[in-house]
């Protein structure tokens, strides 16, 4: 993995909503194929810092270099055309309710491209297919289960053929097993289309599962970058008191509880 080029760069990324300091300074850099998760306490920034990298919103300084294109500095044609080589499954990103699980994945496809109706039903049929959601076309949304629903996300996410696919708590409100299924999935997925996947999630089950390599965010910094051996093992407080969950520690536990509100 080592030798694999730099998918995603983000040098110097800095943010500041409300004059508070969001984001301070972060550099990292993801390499193509593999799976790097982003972890931190709630409030921590850590969509914020999935937005930059999909260029949705702009940094107040610093960049974001996708394949060595600065996202920064696009126009919003350039933008909106890197954009599509991105596959989005976002915390509060839901599937329509209206629209058949078909419908709903096939959508970015009849959005963004000139494909007939019949090598879309095609394409979508395989995706479903790789979520293991084939037959579940013609359902509604509301008729699945919480795991088979972000199962319907990430069959949209992929429905583009992405280059990168970014999670935000892919697995936000599941059980363990439907859980372990989501994070299975995000490691098939990686592994058959040779995604690069960005995953911001605090499940530490699923941090050491997934995980290539891991980045600790942490007011506002990142404080280490590393596999998952070197987070467990990691010298840092901070980091060890956020994966065991422990009271006792560096980590201001009041900050954390006005983040929850
Ligand atoms: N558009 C915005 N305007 C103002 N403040 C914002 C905006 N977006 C994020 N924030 C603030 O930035 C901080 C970080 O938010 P962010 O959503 O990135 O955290 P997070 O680490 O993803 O948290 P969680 O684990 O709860 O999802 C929060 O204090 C949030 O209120
Ligand atoms: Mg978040």
């Amino acid at each position: 993995m080592d030798q694999q080029p730099i998918a995603i760069s983000v040098q110097h990324l800095t943010k500041s909503f409300d004059g508070r300091k969001v984001l301070d300074d972060i550099s990292l850099d993801i390499r193509r194929g593999e799976i790097f998760v982003i972890m931190g306490g709630s409030g921590c920034g850590k969509s914020t810092l999935l937005r930059h990298m999909t260029g949705a919103i702009k940094p107040d300084f610093g960049t974001v270099l996708f394949n060595g294109q600065d996202l920064t500095r696009m126009s919003a044609n350039e933008l909106e055309k890197v954009k599509r080589r991105f596959g989005m499954s976002f915390q509060s990103a839901a599937l329509l309710d209206y629209l058949s699980v078909e419908d709903n994945v096939s959508l970015p496809l009849r959005e963004h491209t000139k494909l007939n109706q019949k090598i879309i039903d095609i394409i979508v049929k395989m995706k479903l297919g790789l979520v293991g959601l084939q037959g579940f076309e013609k359902m509604m949304p509301s008729f699945l289960s919480g795991g088979m629903r972000k199962r319907a996300g990430l069959a949209r996410a992929i429905a583009m053929d992405p280059e990168v696919v970014f999670y935000d708590e892919p697995s936000a409100g599941l059980d363990p097993i439907a859980c372990a299924v989501v994070d299975q999935l995000i490691m098939d997925l990686s592994r058959k289309l040779l995604l690069t996947s960005v995953v911001v999630t605090h499940n530490m089950d699923s941090v050491f599962r997934i995980a290539d390599r891991i980045a600790m965010l942490y007011n506002g910094k990142v404080l280490q970058v590393g596999t998952r051996d070197e987070i467990r093992h990691s010298q840092h407080p901070v980091v060890q008191q956020f994966i065991k969950g422990e009271l006792e520690g560096p980590i201001d536990i009041r900050s954390q509880e006005v983040a929850l509100q």
